[in-house]
């Protein structure tokens, strides 16, 4: 690793419905966090049970200034000494990633310094490098929240490759589905939690195997499975029964084809991460699960798994120590895979004095 020049890193993230910025710079053994900020817009969303694009995209522009100011503020960095500025340019919602990229590029330009594009889904991963400084390639990686549910293998810093995904929901978007349909509220991971820990049986739901041995994963199978249990599910016990199975049938797909992947990779480090890593019963089972195969587990800690910025900054830290800048002109890819080129464009855009 190149860890010649230390260098001071601001990170931009609006990929979805937080907006947050975050500085980083270099500790002893790898990045180090500085500060922090994040903007919940879950208010704006909650009376729609999902989140609302359009809505998303005005709440970015509202916050986006003040949440980059309470960064800078916070890291007691000049902004003069900021030596580059990394913004997600995807994937995600379309509208809301402009408003960060946009953001990030002024600065980058204003400040004369390089911009960095970067991966939403890889930063996720880069986020456990921040809580455990001497973590080194190669590792394996779940990542499962709201918007994605993926194995990706990172052989080395910078280098991803996609060994399953999703075919159908996200096992977050489950979570928040079946939290609708028991009446528990958006985002729906935290309440479903809450109900199945106070269950004492769990109903027996189906957990999809691909019979093409693949390690892609399928939740909307479970997910109608528990809209169909709901109408005759009456009183606590029963819903809290319902939620558990739901819950353990999710356990089981993503701790069962994390398995087949830490086997078939021989990867020695397995690590969790997005919104539903915060799920306390999804950690046991993977601890349990990486113990009996003698891996090393890294989840990190609850606020760096759900979406935030600091995981953009350790991201931009790792490439701009690679010198991995983007041009000004890198577009938003809202559907831009982990481990895939920085989008750009097809041709110059003319322009005209
Ligand atoms: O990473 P994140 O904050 O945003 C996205 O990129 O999507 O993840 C949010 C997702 C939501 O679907 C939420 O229901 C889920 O993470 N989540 C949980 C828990 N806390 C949040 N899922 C299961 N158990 C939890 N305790
Ligand atoms: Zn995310």
């Amino acid at each position: 690793m190149e860890y010649d020049r230390r260098v001071i890193i601001l990170g931009i993230e609006s990929s979805c419905d937080e907006t947050a910025a975050a500085v980083v710079t270099d500790g002893p053994r790898g990045p180090r966090l500085l500060s922090s900020v994040v903007a919940s817009q879950m208010a704006v969303h909650r009376p729609y049970g999902g989140v609302v694009p359009e809505l998303a995209s005005r709440s970015h522009i509202r916050f986006i200034t003040e949440v980059i100011e309470g960064a800078i503020k916070r890291s007691r960095v000049s902004l003069g000494r900021i030596d580059a500025v990394a913004a997600t340019a995807g994937p995600g919602l379309p509208g809301s990633l402009l408003v960060g990229l946009t953001a990030g590029k002024a600065m980058a330009f204003l400040l004369a310094k390089p911009f960095i594009a970067v991966n939403h889904t890889e930063a996720h991963i880069y986020s456990a490098f921040l809580g455990e400084p001497g973590l080194r390639p190669p590792l394996l990686a779940l990542v499962a929240s709201g918007g994605h549910t993926e194995l990706i293998a990172m052989p080395k810093i910078g280098v991803f490759r996609i060994l399953g995904r999703t075919r159908d929901d996200a096992a977050g978007e489950a979570y928040d589905k079946v939290g609708k349909l028991l009446g528990l509220g958006y985002p729906g991971g935290p309440g479903v939690e809450r109900l199945a820990r106070g269950a004492r049986t769990a109903t027996r739901l189906p957990v999809a195997h691909m019979k093409d041995g693949s390690l892609d994963f399928s939740f909307s199978g479970l997910k109608t499975a528990v809209r169909l249990a709901v109408p005759a599910t009456k009183g606590r016990a029963a819903r809290a029964a319902l939620a558990a199975g739901f819950e353990r049938a999710v356990e089981e797909a993503l701790a069962g084809r994390a398995r087949d992947a830490l086997r078939s990779t021989k990867a020695r480090t397995l690590v969790l991460a997005g919104g539903v890593a915060a799920n306390g019963a999804l950690r046991d089972r993977l601890r349990a699960m990486t113990a009996e195969l003698g891996v090393r587990l890294v989840v990190p800690a609850p606020a760096l798994c759900t979406d935030n910025a600091a995981m953009i900054a350790a991201a931009g830290w790792f490439l701009a120590k690679r010198r991995r800048f983007s041009p000004l002109d890198t577009p938003a890819d809202s559907g831009w895979e982990a481990g895939g080129a920085v989008p750009s464009n097809p041709r110059p855009v003319e322009a005209h004095a």
